[in-house]
């Protein structure tokens, strides 16, 4: 059995230990926010935050993890209350085909944590190894700089947006 934190709340899970972190997540705990992309460490679909930092899961065994904080893309906001960061992705329209965005909000998320003010040659530095074949690029640097300013303005990492839900849409209209 490995025990950790995952997104604030205990979880045990029984898998063998070399098990991949993100199969775990994604197969046994039935998140799946987190992406495969490679496999191999180098594109950072697979982003998570363990202890904070982001970590590619698709390399990381689960027995790294005894006793680790998690947190997914699941646990830094929801539909109701998006994190800051979330808010200043949607304002900036950043996703494309959307299969890298949970990674690259996970690597900007620990960014964040570690610089208010980011330049733009911190955020490259922050955010190399999270790989967007859409081309994304601008605009995730738009949405963290607008991000770092909104949390340094009101000092709250949090803020309730308008969500659109749209399995609701679609049922709305049928
Ligand atoms: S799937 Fe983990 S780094 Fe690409
Ligand atoms: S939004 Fe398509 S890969 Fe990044």
């Amino acid at each position: 059995m490995i025990n950790f934190e995952l997104n604030g709340q205990p979880v045990q899970v029984a898998a063998d230990s070399d098990t991949p972190l993100l199969w775990v997540i994604r197969d046994h705990l039935k998140l799946k926010g987190s992406k495969f992309g490679c496999g191999m460490g180098l594109c950072g679909a697979c982003s998570m935050l363990v202890d904070g930092e982001s970590t590619r899961t698709c390399i990381l065994p689960i027995a790294a993890v005894q006793g680790r904080s998690i947190t997914t893309i699941e646990g830094i906001g929801n539909k109701n209350l998006l994190s800051t960061l979330q808010a200043a992705w949607i304002d900036a329209s950043v996703p494309q085909c959307g299969y890298c965005q949970s990674g690259q909000l996970i690597s900007a998320t620990a960014l964040l944590s570690k610089n208010s003010n980011p330049s733009d040659s911190d955020i490259d530095a922050g955010m190399s190894g999270n790989i967007c074949r859409c081309g994304t690029y601008p605009n995730i640097k738009k949405a963290i700089k607008q991000a770092a300013k909104n949390m340094r303005q009101d000092n709250n990492s949090t803020q309730a947006v308008a969500y659109f839900d749209p399995v609701a849409a679609r049922e709305e209209v049928q």
